[in-house]
């Protein structure tokens, strides 16, 4: 029952205890000459655990009457330490944290905050969406992450058919295996996933990743994009498609742009195309290939379920990073993805 009595100091020795501390400390402090000394001399004296600490606590202890006194002896004491400290560590080289500091100059221009933007592989989808939406397609999405069946198989394309085999496509699966998993190589995959959800007329594009082990040049990334074109109805035909297609050029690329259909090869679409269109660059006009195209091959329409006698549709898939490239000039696919922001802030 007397461990929180508290001990009863003779105020001489609280009185005498301050004095020998200051003159110890006064001596410790005249010896220092290092910035290792006077750390040490910190902890000792002024650190949490030191001995300023430790005459505080002796406050407890000191009679009553006597409290205000020693209070203000100790504290003067730990004032005095502090600033001997400050002057020390000035006079060693250290930073005085006495010293005036730099007033602020309120009429100096700011540093305006820096605001972000959305990356030029968005702005072009966003622009995109707006161009189509105008002519009346919705959008639509999928999954990267696609089935053999979705990928390749509904879309016509046959087993011996190159782009199916596993060094051109990033398999997640066996790709011996029943339906294997793989990153989808295409977004004609959404045509198949969309046709399979909605009876026709149809009318959508899909933007979105596709991926393909493609080494890293001016011209290739294993990761791209695509904007994928699907439009089903009665009686659809070629000229549907190119007008569509030189609509767009002219919104996208201005009234001037041409476009000039080649006849090409895909299994999803009989006949196909590949889609050139005429811009301005720089000072010169080229021809640049920005896609494929055609009419909806009546297999595909069997594999979703549509009657190929009844319906008919174009389709068009378009690389994004090649519009982005050829409307903004960028002459290297690998800035697009290094997020270097003194390339991304130009756009
Ligand atoms: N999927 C094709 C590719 O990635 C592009 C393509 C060609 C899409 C013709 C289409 C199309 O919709 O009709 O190379």
């Amino acid at each position: 029952m007397f461990a929180h009595a508290p001990v009863r100091y003779a105020t001489h020795t609280v009185f005498e205890k301050i004095d020998q501390l200051d003159k110890e400390a006064d001596a410790y402090l005249d010896a220092v000459n290092s910035e290792d000394d006077l750390e040490q001399f910190r902890i000792k004296y002024l650190g949490s655990k030191g001995a300023i600490k430790a005459l505080m606590a002796m406050m407890k202890g000191v009679p009553k009457d006597q409290k205000p006194a020693f209070g203000q002896g100790a504290n003067r004491l730990r004032q005095r330490l502090q600033e001997a400290f400050e002057a020390k560590k000035a006079s060693l080289g250290g930073v005085d944290t006495q010293a005036p500091r730099p007033q602020i100059d309120m009429t100096e221009p700011g540093l305006p905050p820096r605001l972000g933007r959305e990356h030029v592989i968005t702005q072009t989808v966003n622009d995109l969406v707006e161009v189509f939406g105008r002519m009346g397609f919705d959008v639509e999405t999928g999954p990267e992450v696609e089935d053999e069946y979705h990928n390749f198989i509904a879309l016509n394309i046959p087993p011996e058919h190159p782009a199916r085999d596993p060094r051109e496509n990033f398999y997640l699966t066996d790709p011996s295996a029943k339906n294997p998993h793989l990153l989808r190589s295409q977004t004609s995959t959404i045509q198949i996933r969309v046709m399979e959800q909605t009876p026709p007329p149809i009318r959508v594009v899909a933007m979105g990743r596709v991926y393909r082990p493609d080494e890293h040049d001016a011209t290739h990334y294993s990761m791209f994009h695509q904007v994928e074109g699907l439009y089903v109805d009665r009686d659809v035909s070629m000229v549907d498609l190119k007008t569509t297609l030189i609509q767009f050029a002219h919104a996208y690329f201005g009234a001037q742009a041409e476009v000039r259909l080649v006849p090409s090869y895909f299994p999803f679409t009989e006949p196909s195309a590949e889609l050139y269109i005429k811009m301005q660059i720089k000072e010169r006009w080229e021809w640049l290939e920005i896609g494929g195209c055609g009419m909806v091959d009546p297999n595909v329409f069997e594999a979703v379920g549509y009657d190929p006698q009844r319906w008919t549709g174009f389709a068009f898939g378009l690389g994004i990073e090649r519009l982005a490239m050829r409307k903004h000039g960028i002459s290297d696919i690998r800035w697009l993805f290094e997020n270097d922001l003194r390339f991304l802030r130009q756009f």
